[in-house]
């Protein structure tokens, strides 16, 4: 027990009694004696957000975290005030305050304990800036595990360690390296089965201690800001990230050529090594829908320019690839030039859009180009101005997309690597340093970005990617993990990231596959690759000094693996588009660790290989050389092996055999998945006919496919097909029934029904309660059914 004078021999201070109590609708407001204000918001019933104030007063409320569409709204609440504390009770959660201490206590209406203060908020105060370090502290629940967090290349729970958040360019980074890129403050607790979140939204350092210096402590911070976060319950894991992800929003769907396979390298040029990498996809046909132009289209590092020598007539070209299936996207970073005869750079210093330092001089720092000056993203006029610049490049041009990196912002050849901190910004109105301003320079940079290339690739949809990002940055964005390195322990450390990355609200992630420093072998290349196309971005991209990085640069073998695990992913493009459209719509991850699936088997709290690929299927990729197989776990339930069909019961690890052209791929017994047929680009073949992968199941489950024109807006408009299956499967019978939401006609209206573990031999088949000849429906064995119209109810009987 840590007493106040402990605290304040420490340097701490604390809020001591409550003195004052009043309530403003959904807000209660606690005044201390000595001049804290805590104020509790009750968003929703299960979502609460606790503000504090020192010295009587707040700060101007303003977050480039939360979304616009964020959902508010709540049922009954009560305020109760006992002798030692109040009591706010949502139809959720009660909130006990204590009169004495400020310290919070939030449990269930079972009287279950969720959440506790430990001191609760202390702070300190900050000579050199001024304002506080503001600190929080909770009790560690017995056997309590923590998730999420963004980027953290480290185990997925939490439980033990310290993690920081300072967007940081780290080049070829290692395990437990931190912090990287992105800074997203949001964690998931899990005790007794009771998940719930918090997202400290402050953008200054902030820091995490879960129960690493104290074993029964978890404790926040940040350099700066106000002691400001927002607190989620569950009991659910899936109900607190939605929750989260509701609050700092999702994005738009993007374009189904995004979700296709992608190459980059650093760099492709001239145009002619551009023009045959296209065709060597297309001779291989191995299918691809985007190649990347990284900084050496440039005309010496400057954005927005071209390097004429090496691409001399880029419409043209763009265009050609374009004929070709080909979507161009290229790179625009945040250092501009200093170089008086660059317009880029005239015009900002017209405007006086480039950032300054404290005492009024340009900041400057040193990027690709040499020296640079660095625009004030957080300046709203400054984001309207780069939004524009992309008006060329996208309209006229013909670029498809854009890639936004070193926007940490990155700098070379200092220590801090980055902006020094007396830079000032704008902060949409609220002016600050780069203490403060730092953590969502990036994610300010790449929202400019967006409303550029949205505006100008209007009709159709933009697709963005990021390196750095705060919390909310997805509604933007999508996002790779960085510099990393080609080694086995990389390929661990991606599908960690990326599945942390999807726990944190920001899904559209994925690793430069294949590693971006140093060469992988052909092996390691080909077990990247199997794990890559279960990611929601999938893009191989290397720095390209090491040796080539394509399909095709290892042993046929390989080129052969390669080429099945991407043909793979556009088979199970329907499936991809539909985990992507819940994750839009409800803010669903589209890859769920086993921990986010069945929270209630304590097994999963610490796996890390394995994930759920949208709702059904169950992926562990082989992460070590010379494997024949790997030992994984098997979630509970019982489960299709996807190469062989045989059926599996989990809830406990078991050995599963992966030669080097399988990954242990599982299907859940019930599922129906959707596919496509082979297509060497998104759009390539009108579809005809959707397979439906059914895996039978002694009882009840449901699939979706989500459809629409897969680019441009009109599916907010109904112009989308929402098809519901639901199976029943009995001893001697199957019935699917599918239920129909939307306007959109897909381009198929018949089905190919591959029915997998179907445990009688088929007497009889009924589409919409007429019986139909076997003949005609039935062309090959038992287990394909061939259905010419869009039906809704298919009997099948043994
Ligand atoms: C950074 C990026 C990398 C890119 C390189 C050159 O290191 O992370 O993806 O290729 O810069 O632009």
């Amino acid at each position: 027990m840590i007493t106040n004078t402990e605290l304040e021999y420490k340097g701490n201070l604390y809020p001591n009694q409550i003195i004052s109590f009043n309530q403003d609708v959904d807000k209660f407001n606690f005044t201390s004696e000595n001049g804290v204000i805590l104020q509790i918001t009750v968003l929703r019933n299960s979502a609460l957000r606790f503000r504090y104030a020192t010295e009587n007063v707040f700060e101007p409320d303003f977050s480039y975290a939360i979304s616009e569409d964020a959902s508010r709204g709540y049922g009954d609440l009560e305020v109760s005030e006992e002798e030692s504390y109040y009591l706010i009770t949502t139809t959720k959660l009660k909130v006990l305050v204590d009169k004495l201490t400020m310290r919070i206590q939030i449990s269930d209406h079972e009287g279950n304990i969720i959440n506790e203060d430990e001191i609760g908020f202390h702070w300190e105060e900050n000579y050199e800036y001024g304002g506080n370090t503001v600190k929080m502290s909770k009790i560690t629940q017995n056997a309590e595990s923590y998730f999420g967090m963004g980027d953290k290349a480290t185990h997925s729970n939490l439980k033990g360690k310290r993690v920081n958040n300072w967007c940081m360019d780290q080049y070829a980074y290692g395990k437990d390296q931190d912090p990287l890129y992105k800074a997203i403050p949001f964690y998931i607790g899990l005790h007794k089965n009771q998940a719930y979140g918090i997202f400290f939204d402050n953008t200054f350092r902030s820091y995490f201690d879960f129960a690493h210096e104290r074993r029964n402590v978890t404790s926040f911070w940040a350099d700066g800001g106000e002691m400001n976060y927002y607190f989620f319950y569950g009991p659910e894991m899936s109900k607190v990230v939605k929750a989260y992800t509701n609050l700092t929003g999702t994005p738009e769907l993007p374009p189904m050529w995004a979700m296709g396979y992608h190459q980059s390298k650093w760099s492709y040029f001239p145009e002619s090594n551009v023009k045959a990498l296209a065709a060597k996809f297309r001779e291989l046909r191995i299918p691809c829908d985007a190649l990347y132009l990284d900084i050496d289209y440039m005309d010496g590092f400057r954005c927005f320019t071209w390097d004429k020598k090496k691409f001399p007539d880029p419409k043209r070209m763009m265009a050609e690839l374009n004929e070709d299936g080909f979507k161009t996207v290229v790179m625009i970073d945040p250092g501009i030039k200093i170089d008086k005869d660059y317009w880029v750079y005239q015009e900002a210093m017209e405007e006086d859009y480039f950032c300054k330092r404290g005492d009024g001089p340009y900041m400057k720092g040193k990027v690709w180009p040499g020296e640079c000056h660095f625009p004030d993203f957080t300046n709203p006029e400054v984001r309207e101005w780069w939004a524009e610049l992309y008006k060329e490049f996208m309209s006229e041009l013909g670029v498809h997309a854009v890639w936004n990196d070193m926007n940490e912002p990155a700098v070379m050849e200092v220590p801090t690597k980055t902006a020094p901190l007396d830079t000032r910004h704008n902060y949409d109105g609220h002016p600050c340093t780069h203490r403060k301003a730092h953590n969502i320079y990036g994610m300010q940079m790449v929202r400019a970005t967006y409303e550029g290339i949205k505006k100008y690739v209007y009709p159709k949809r933009p697709f963005v990617i990021t390196r750095a990002a705060y919390a909310g940055t997805q509604r933007y964005s999508s996002t790779w993990t960085g510099d990393n390195v080609a080694t086995w322990e990389h390929l661990w450390l991606a599908n960690v990231q990326v599945q942390r990355m999807c726990m944190s609200g920001m899904s559209f992630v994925g690793s430069d596959i294949g590693g971006f420093a140093e060469q992988p072998n052909g092996e390691l290349f080909a077990r990247w690759i199997q794990l890559g196309v279960f990611h929601p971005f999938c893009r191989v991209h290397s720095s390209g000094d090491h040796g080539d990085q394509e399909p095709w640069s290892f042993d046929t073998d390989v080129t052969d693996i390669v080429r099945k695990y991407i043909e793979l992913r556009y088979q199970l493009l329907p499936y991809l588009y539909t985990m992507f459209w819940k994750y839009s719509k409800f803010g669903e991850p589209m890859l769920k660790p086993l921990v986010y699936f069945d929270q209630e088997d304590t097994q999963t709290h610490f796996r890390t290989d394995e994930f759920i690929f949208g709702d059904h299927i169950l992926v562990c990729p082989v992460q070590e050389p010379n494997a024949q197989g790997r030992r994984m776990y098997i979630p509970r339930g019982k489960w299709y092996n996807y190469w062989d069909d045989n059926i599996v019961k989990g809830g406990k690890e078991q050995w599963v055999e992966a030669d080097i052209d399988v990954i242990p791929l599982f299907i859940k017994e019930g599922a129906i998945i959707p596919k496509f047929p082979v297509q060497q680009y998104v759009g390539e073949l009108v579809i005809e006919k959707l397979d439906l992968e059914v895996y039978f199941k002694l009882g009840t489950e449901s699939s979706t496919v989500y459809e629409d024109a897969q680019d441009g807006y009109d599916y907010n408009k109904g112009d989308f097909s929402l098809r519901s299956f639901k199976m029943n499967g009995k001893e001697n019978s199957l019935v699917i029934q599918q239920f129909k939401d939307g306007a959109f006609m897909t381009s198929y209206d018949s089905f190919r029904i591959n029915l997998h573990g179907l445990p009688f031999a088929i007497e009889s088949v009924e589409v919409d309660n007429e019986e139909v000849p076997l003949n005609e429906v039935k062309p090959n064995g038992n287990d394909v059914i061939e259905i010419c119209k869009d039906f809704t109810q298919v009997i099948i009987k043994g």
